[in-house]
């Protein structure tokens, strides 16, 4: 294992976690379902602390898709596997990890649009700096500096998912 310096402490991020999902619980209201979709694998952690604020009957659903080789963005986004129910007329909130570039947002946006929700809206813990997709997303964690970043569900060559936290490579 290389050493990481912490940019979000278990702390911090569990407190913007809860913010997040309070905003969430004001906008969406107690009453509706929401169909909250993770994209595996980045998002399990942020997903699984999320729901968990949330205040309304939630169905969690998953999909799975395809983009990077060794940790460089070769921009092509590939569906590995997708939602196991239909979501035509139910609102759905997609979790991420880290929107960067944006290609696999854009992507997956067009792929869930096409299945007729009432409604669909976007969470991601972190947000790259550079990104150009920030309209996008409607809930955010953190703004991040443009550098890879690993830890809470995120990974490098799928190592280090499993911290607390979220940090970058010490130089
Ligand atoms: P985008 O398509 O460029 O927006 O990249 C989004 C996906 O790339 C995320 O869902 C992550 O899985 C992965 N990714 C982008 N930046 C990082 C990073 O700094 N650390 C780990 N994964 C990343
Ligand atoms: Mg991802």
């Amino acid at each position: 294992m290389k050493q990481i310096d912490v940019l979000y402490s278990a702390e911090q991020i569990a407190a913007r976690v809860k913010e997040i999902a309070k905003v969430i619980n004001e906008e969406h209201g107690k009453k509706a379902e929401l169909v909250v979709v993770g994209v595996l694998k980045g998002s399990f952690m942020f997903m699984s602390d999320l729901v968990r604020h949330l205040t309304m009957p939630v169905r969690c659903d998953f999909l799975r898709v395809a983009s990077y080789h060794h940790d460089v963005n070769t921009g092509n986004v590939r569906m590995e596997f997708d939602l196991t129910q239909p979501v035509v007329d139910q609102d759905v909130l997609l979790v991420e990890d880290i929107v960067d570039t944006g290609n696999t947002l854009r992507f997956l946006l067009e792929h869930l649009h096409s299945k007729k929700p009432r409604s669909l809206s976007v969470a991601s813990l972190l947000y790259k700096d550079v990104g150009k997709a920030r309209d996008l997303v409607n809930y955010v964690g953190f703004t991040v500096p443009d550098k890879y970043v690993i830890g809470y569900g995120l990974d490098s060559e799928g190592l280090y998912r499993s911290l607390p936290y979220v940090g970058i490579f010490k130089k």
